[in-house]
């Protein structure tokens, strides 16, 4: 008897087959026990009956406790009603064996729990139906991306973790004693590194753990987060918002195609998905603010007033952008922030040096920022004043500026989360559920 994957239970429908697993319920009804099992691709009911079974066995199974080890062999049968994910199909239990039955005091059991008393309990939480849809679903984001990226010509290059000076400002650095070089700090970005490397390969992506000491405790930041940053030569900001639009709408549909039952399990709205196709809207920084102060000044709710609050000049905060990306079913790119808001690496506007050729891009349903990226900045002398500006470190960005000596090009890039894509997709509130071990500035456990 072959052992299956429960994701592709459809494919044995009428025939025997093997699942290994584990017992995620178990509903006793006289001679018949219904177990949910579990395994890995997918949840589906196990019908056991009294007759079929030697009785000492089936005696066992009244007992089994949740999350018991299992390997069950049986015929699948189609029943509309069947719970499970995909759920439709049950498996008439004919052999059963127990690989381990499991302690009775199964601190995740089926009722409900605190978020701390969860997060705790990470390492069992993840085996939870919604936990497990989440991060199935955050592996076909992974897998679309690094799709997209390989068809489109993007090389793969692994940036450094441990550098020598910041990328995003200077206040969100993890620092670590390096030997006798002095400090060294965690990444906050690999772009600095892409950007050397795509005058040797003209196309890169780097992907991988990136590390900010945020200091704000919000649903949308992590202290380690996965953050895939794509760069391009010969490109300008027309160009990257391109790229980004067909970029984020694979990842999509890639999720739509192969993981509906996920998708579905957490009750997420599909057609609201669905829509995501290019061209995504464009406004300006500009744009957006005259937006946010109308909103203001038509709010009558004075408790909204303060947080809808907004100057030219500012960032945008999580009100701001929710109150902007409500105005729009698909993602939204705002280009063009002030300069004082953004990075010190970003090209400057032509004859407004107050503003620049940043775009990030939001995402819609109250999800906000995914993807921050800008047109890199051509002129080596305006970069090392910004580096004098920001109170960066000259040496450190020696070899930076050396890539504006030789062979310089216009170009772009940008970076999106992983975290914030995957919560948005799931239709989820926080972002610590769309990685299997958030770090939090109160969280390095388990
Ligand atoms: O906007 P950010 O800071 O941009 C950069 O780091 C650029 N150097 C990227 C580039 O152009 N190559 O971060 C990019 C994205 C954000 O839009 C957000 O999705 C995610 O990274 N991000 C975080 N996700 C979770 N927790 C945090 N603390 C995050 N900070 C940024
Ligand atoms: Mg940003």
């Amino acid at each position: 008897m072959s052992i299956i994957r429960v994701e592709e239970i459809a494919k044995y429908s009428g025939q025997e087959v093997t699942v290994q697993g584990w017992v995620y319920s178990r509903t006793d009804k006289g001679k018949l026990v219904f177990l949910l099992v579990r395994d890995g691709s997918g949840f589906v009911q196990c019908v056991a009956f009294k007759g079929d079974l030697p009785e000492a066995l089936f005696d066992q199974l009244t007992r089994l406790p949740q999350e018991s080890s299992v390997i069950i062999s049986g015929a699948v049968r189609e029943d509309k009603r069947a719970p499970g994910i995909p759920g439709g199909y049950e498996i008439g239990v004919k052999e059963i064996k127990i690989v381990q039955t499991a302690a009775e005091d199964y601190p995740m059991a089926l009722k409900e729990h605190g978020v701390d008393f969860a997060l705790d309990n990470r390492h069992l939480w993840i085996r939870m139906p919604s936990q497990w849809a989440i991060l199935r679903i955050r592996g076909t984001v992974i897998s679309a991306i690094r799709e997209w990226l390989e068809l489109n010509g993007f090389i793969n290059m692994d940036t450094p973790i441990l550098t020598p000076a910041a990328v995003e400002g200077t206040t969100t650095l993890f620092e670590t004693e390096y030997f006798d070089e002095g400090k060294a700090y965690l990444s906050q970005s690999g772009q600095l590194y892409n950007e050397a490397n795509i005058m040797a390969f003209g196309k890169v992506y780097c992907f991988g753990p990136t590390f900010r000491a945020e200091k704000s405790k919000t649903r949308r930041h992590l202290t380690e987060f996965w953050m895939v940053e794509p760069e391009i030569a010969f490109c300008d900001l027309d160009g990257l918002m391109e790229i980004e639009e067909q970029f984020v709408t694979h990842i999509v549909k890639r999720v739509l195609r192969d993981r509906g039952p996920e998708l579905k399990s957490l009750g997420r709205d599909l057609p609201k998905l669905e829509i995501i196709e290019p061209p995504f809207p464009r406004i300006s920084y500009d744009e957006a603010a005259k937006i946010i102060q109308e909103l203001y000044e038509k709010e009558n709710d004075p408790e909204k007033w303060e947080l809808l609050k907004f100057e030219w000049g500012m960032d945008f905060g999580a009100p701001h952008e929710a109150a902007l990306t409500n105005r729009y079913e698909k993602p939204v790119f705002v280009y063009g922030y002030p300069t004082q808001v953004k990075a010190f690496y970003m090209e400057p506007w032509p004859d407004r040096p107050e503003v620049c050729k940043s775009v990030d891009l939001l995402a819609p349903e109250g999800c906000g920022e995914i993807i921050g990226g800008s047109e890199r900045m051509s002129s080596p002398d305006l970069l090392l004043q910004r580096i004098h500006e920001h109170g960066l470190p000259e040496e450190a960005y020696k070899w930076y500026l050396d890539l504006r000596r030789y062979g310089s090009v216009p170009h772009s890039g940008f970076g999106m989360g992983v975290e914030r894509t995957v919560a948005w997709i799931c239709g989820i509130e926080h972002i610590r559920e769309a990685i299997a071990f958030p770090r939090m500035i109160k969280r390095v456990y388990p």
